[in-house]
């Protein structure tokens, strides 16, 4: 019987898997017509300005929002499994000090699982366990990366700091104000969950074959990584150091689309309207800046905003003015992308539980548009390499 190869190909505008549905999630969804985002049902405007990474870090992983006990226990749960173990820490120090940190952050998250002795355990408990572990100690890995790489001693993690706070004391080794603590809290939640975007079905293509959290974590920080993805940021703040200053911005832009070259910060697979992320950021980027003395960034961000809409109607993304938050921060470009990772993870982790709740291979096909019947020529008899 002849054997069935090909694929119906994907309609126009359809490659990319633009439009596909993976399968059923009630984790967060995206209107992307109307620029609305949800987490559980709950809109990302009303989560940014009244609740915290850890309230929505539960209300992924457990489908409600805590009492302020829950809440606390939850925080003392991950605030448990902070510290890095001393072989990972070894790690770290082993690694080249000028690498890039998502691939340190990769590497030690892959190394992790083997430290874990209930790896392959499955149960929803021991995924809770693995979803803590993996979420709270995504901060202590990077700061200290970031500290041994400048020569500096890591420091340990605080138990009295939630996630945000304590990122900052342990990359800074001192405790931030309430303020740039809050600002990077939310920047957190909105960066959390977003609808099946690259990384998280990295994560669910990995979780879905019965590999462990760590693995198809490991998977999530790989696609994370590419500059199409979480890596605009770092884009959008080289581009602004590039410009130096509001009053090149218009005729960097011009140009920039004349060459048909992407501009990182804008566009989106989904959203064809602001993207909701992009409104809070820009609001807390501005407080951040007059906090700091210092607008600036903020002021050209917005002025590449107006020049980009004016010549190719493109909306910001959440990388846009996320890029600003954490330079006035004091976040070096490099750590941008893995302040994404501190957050989305919790997200990879909430995407991997519902999909081993209901698990299906995911396994899509290809459409072959190679040459056929093509003949097999022994290599005694190729005086050169053989195209075919
Ligand atoms: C995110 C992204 C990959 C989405 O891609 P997409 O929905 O497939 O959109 P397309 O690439 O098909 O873009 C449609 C048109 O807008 C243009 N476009 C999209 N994003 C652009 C950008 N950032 N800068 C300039 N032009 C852009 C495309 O070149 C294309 O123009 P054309 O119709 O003249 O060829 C894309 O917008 C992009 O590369 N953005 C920059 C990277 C970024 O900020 N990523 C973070 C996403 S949260």
């Amino acid at each position: 019987m002849a054997m069935n190869t090909t694929v119906t190909p994907p309609a126009a505008g359809q490659s990319g898997l633009r439009g596909a549905v993976v399968g059923d999630t009630r984790l967060s969804s995206i209107n992307g017509e109307e620029g609305k985002l949800i987490y559980r049902g709950i809109d990302i405007h009303d989560l940014a300005r009244h609740s915290s990474f850890e309230e929505i870090t539960y209300l992924l992983w457990f489908g409600s929002l805590p009492t302020q006990a829950h809440l606390d226990e939850f925080r003392a749960r991950l605030s448990k499994h902070r510290a890095l173990p001393p072989q990972l820490l070894a790690l770290l120090r082993d690694l080249p000090k000028q690498g890039s940190p998502m691939d340190a952050l990769r590497t030690a998250v892959s190394a992790l699982g083997l430290f874990d002795p209930d790896v392959n355990a499955t149960s929803r408990e021991s995924q809770i366990e693995k979803a803590v572990r993996l979420t709270a100690i995504f901060p202590t890995i990077l700061a200290a990366y970031h500290r041994i790489s400048k020569n500096l001693d890591p420091v340990e993690p605080d138990p009295a700091l939630d996630t945000a706070a304590n990122f900052l004391y342990m990359f800074n080794g001192e405790a931030p104000d309430a303020q740039a603590a809050r600002v990077l809290d939310v920047s957190l939640i909105l960066h959390a969950d977003h609808g099946m975007n690259a990384s998280t079905f990295s994560a669910i293509v990995t979780a879905a074959t019965l590999s462990d959290m760590y693995a198809a974590t490991t998977s999530a920080i790989g696609t994370l990584k590419g500059p199409l993805h979480g890596g605009a940021n770092e884009g959008v703040i080289h581009n602004l150091l590039e410009i130096g200053d509001i009053g090149a911005v218009d005729q960097w832009v011009e140009k920039k689309i004349a060459a048909h070259e992407k501009i990182m910060g804008f566009g989106h697979a989904v959203y064809k309207a602001y993207d909701p992320r992009a409104t809070e950021l820009k609001q807390i980027a501005l407080e951040a800046g007059s906090k700091a003395g210092s607008t600036k960034w903020v002021e050209m961000t917005e002025r590449m905003e107006q020049a980009v809409w004016k010549i190719k109607q493109l909306y910001p993304n959440v990388d846009l003015y996320s890029a600003s938050v954490y330079y006035t921060l004091g976040i070096p470009t490099p750590y941008f992308t893995p302040v994404f990772a501190i957050s989305r993870v919790s997200g990879w982790t909430a995407h991997c539980m519902e999909q081993y709740a209901d698990n299906k291979l995911i396994r899509p096909r290809a459409n072959y548009v190679g040459g056929r019947g093509v003949a097999y020529v022994p290599i005694a008899e190729r005086s050169q390499d053989i195209t075919v």
